[in-house]
């Protein structure tokens, strides 16, 4: 976790790393810091957010033209103002920021004692500076060949920039396993965690590769790798808007990324569906076509919300193709030795394409013999660049920690996947294959008509804000969208919540009913809408408060349950897109009567770049 910033060239720094830290305060929250050169090395930090840390460098003299910058997850040491980056070593002639986990820092931590040095932190980072600054002094090499040298001796993952007292021209920067993008401006040079801060400035950016080392030293820019041998960049023109990044008038990032839903999901299929010419292209997937059409077995990786899109995938997949799926938690996959057979197919679903568990599931993967095909939202992520092929959900950038607009990007490239292998293999009939494609142009319509409930949501989240606990029930391709519903709610309010199939509750769940418990049934008319109905029966029986997510018109539902929210009919399999509207915006709404934040929920972070 953890988002760095770091800056050199002709402007003021300062400035420039405090709006980029606040652009990725989603990645980490819990302090921050900056690092400037100013008549010497001065170090700034404090625990909380960036606006914390804004108001203790109010009144300081901040003039610089380098400087680095860090907004912290916590791994190493609690979040305070020491362990709070920049880190500074003993001599005082570096600073370093970090996103990462020196996994033996202990083991250099112990030699670093057994040479006189002395600690402030409890930080793996802290150890790393000075061990860079051992190699420097002792060597008297340069930065970067003290940075290499340490790199090579350093297990475990990191994006870091160095800088140095003695250069005032001079930055470091080196990536494994976290990422880091260089913003290529005029004779200014720019590094952070994602393109976000840098887009302001310059849409020239170079991903940076695992065991590459960038070094600009007065006004130039050269990349080797930690064999040391000088790699030749690639220079990328990104395209990225800078209002896709703000809030666009709305409170919050996340209602601002749920109302961009009809919009998001029409973007991930613009180029790709024309359901008139009966056309599905989806570029990333070429070389490997073959195999996926004739895949024996697919497995789905993935964590949280990319998980449950993983499950509706599922669902997609075996009713159209006919190939079975397992869907795994890339936690679970990557240490329990699973069976894969060379040939068989794997997606990463993750809409930051960093999420560790998941790239380490890849690999593991990978090193079987599995083909994998990566379904990234983040352009140039580590995801994507490991992955065989693939398909971005170009739902614009999601800063919101709750995934929401990602979500929906999922399901509908899953979606256009899944009709496409079925298409090939002619597991589908012409007219049902025509008749989802058309359905599925529509869904955006669909989803604006959904949140059009949003009013009638207020008014429910007033009723319930206080609850302590609440169920999600759902059957059928309605059971993975009770999971994320539930998850939205414990992620941002904090109020317990479970996601069942509706037939489980009997076995356990039913349990906790009484009359001080909401239970939210996703009830659409669909092929399991009798058996919902039945359930629904036994909650009232059991004097539950029933919320239910209907199909418009639908008048049986609606006669037994205490609150009615209405979605548009769509196909079985589309549903999924139309359903989650309503439980993302009753999460939301909840959040913000009970004046949580919304958009940096506690110990939460936007991309789980650590196990
Ligand atoms: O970036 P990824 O999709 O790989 O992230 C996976 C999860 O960390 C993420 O979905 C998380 O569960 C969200 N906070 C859910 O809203």
């Amino acid at each position: 976790m953890c988002g760095i910033v770091a800056y050199v060239g002709h402007q003021e720094a300062a400035p420039i790393i405090i709006k980029g830290l606040k652009r990725l305060e989603y990645r980490g929250y819990d302090s921050a810091g900056i690092s400037l050169l100013n008549g010497g090395l001065h170090v700034y930090k404090k625990k909380g957010k960036v606006a914390e840390l804004e108001a203790l460098l109010d009144g300081e003299s901040l003039s610089s033209k380098i400087g680095i910058g860090h907004t912290r997850w916590a791994t190493h040491g609690e979040p305070n103002d020491t362990n709070a980056h920049p880190h500074r070593s003993a001599s005082g002639n570096l600073t370093i920021i970090h996103n990462g986990i020196i996994e033996n820092y202990a083991a250099l931590k112990q030699e670093l004692l057994k040479k006189g040095y002395t600690f402030t932190s409890e930080t793996d980072t802290e150890v790393l500076i000075n061990f860079i600054d051992d190699i420097r002094q002792h060597q008297q090499c340069s930065l970067g060949e003290a940075v290499r040298q340490a790199l090579n001796a350093v297990v475990g993952a990191y994006a870091i920039v160095v800088m140095a007292e003695d250069n005032p021209g001079l930055l470091v920067a080196a990536r494994k396993g976290s990422p880091l993008v260089v913003g290529v401006g005029n004779g200014e040079y720019f590094f952070a965690s994602d393109a976000t801060p840098i887009i302001e400035y310059t849409n020239e950016v170079i991903y940076l590769n695992d065991f590459e080392i960038a070094v600009v030293n007065d006004g130039r820019l050269v990349i080797k790798d930690t064999s040391d041998i000088e790699k030749t960049p690639y220079i990328q023109t990104i395209n990225m808007e800078l209002e896709a990044i703000e809030k666009g008038g709305f409170e919050h990032f996340m209602l601002k990324e749920i109302y961009e839903q009809p919009r998001s999901i029409g973007d991930c299929m613009r180029g790709r569906l024309n359901a008139a010419e009966g056309r599905l292209v989806l570029g990333g997937i070429r070389e490997y076509s073959n195999k996926l059409t004739h895949a024996e077995r697919i497995l789905i990786v993935a964590c949280g919300t990319s998980w449950h899109a993983g499950l509706v995938s599922e669902y997609f997949i075996e009713e159209f193709c006919r190939i079975p799926v397992e869907v795994e938690y890339a936690s679970e996959f990557r240490y329990r030795n699973p069976v894969i057979n060379e040939g068989d197919v794997v997606f990463a679903i993750s809409q930051s394409g960093e999420t560790a568990d998941t790239l380490a599931a890849i690999e593991s993967a990978k090193a079987k013999g599995a083909i994998i095909f990566g379904l990234c939202n983040v352009v140039g992520s580590s995801i994507s660049r490991v992955s065989h092929e693939g398909a971005y959900t170009h739902a614009g950038p999601e800063i919101g920690v709750a995934s929401t607009k990602a979500f929906t990007a999922q399901l509908t490239v899953m979606f256009m996947i899944a009709l496409r292998i079925a298409h090939r293999k002619g597991t589908i009939a012409e007219s049902k294959y025509h008749q989802m494609l058309v359905e599925l142009e529509n869904i955006p319509g669909k989803v604006e008509e959904a949140l059009a409930v949003d009013n009638q949501i207020k008014e429910i989240a007033a009723r319930y804000k206080e609850a302590r606990n609440f169920l999600y029930l759902g059957r059928g391709y309605n059971f993975p969208v009770a999971l994320e519903g539930a998850l939205k709610l414990k992620e941002i309010s904090y109020i317990h919540a479970e996601g069942y199939p509706a037939a489980e509750m009997k076995h356990g769940p039913i349990a906790l009913i009484d009359e001080e418990m909401p239970v939210v049934f996703i009830a659409t008319q669909d092929s399991s809408y009798d058996k919902i109905v039945s359930n629904i029966q036994e909650v009232k029986a059991r004097k539950g408060k029933v919320i239910a997510i209907v199909t418009q018109g639908d008048t049986v539902i609606p006669a037994m349950v205490d609150h009615v929210i209405e979605v548009p009919a769509t196909e079985e399999a589309l549903m999924p897109l139309v359903t989650v509207i309503p439980l993302q915006l009753l999460s939301y709404h909840i959040a913000v009567m009970r004046n949580c934040n919304v958009d940096q929920p506690r110990n939460l972070a936007k991309s789980v770049t650590v196990e």
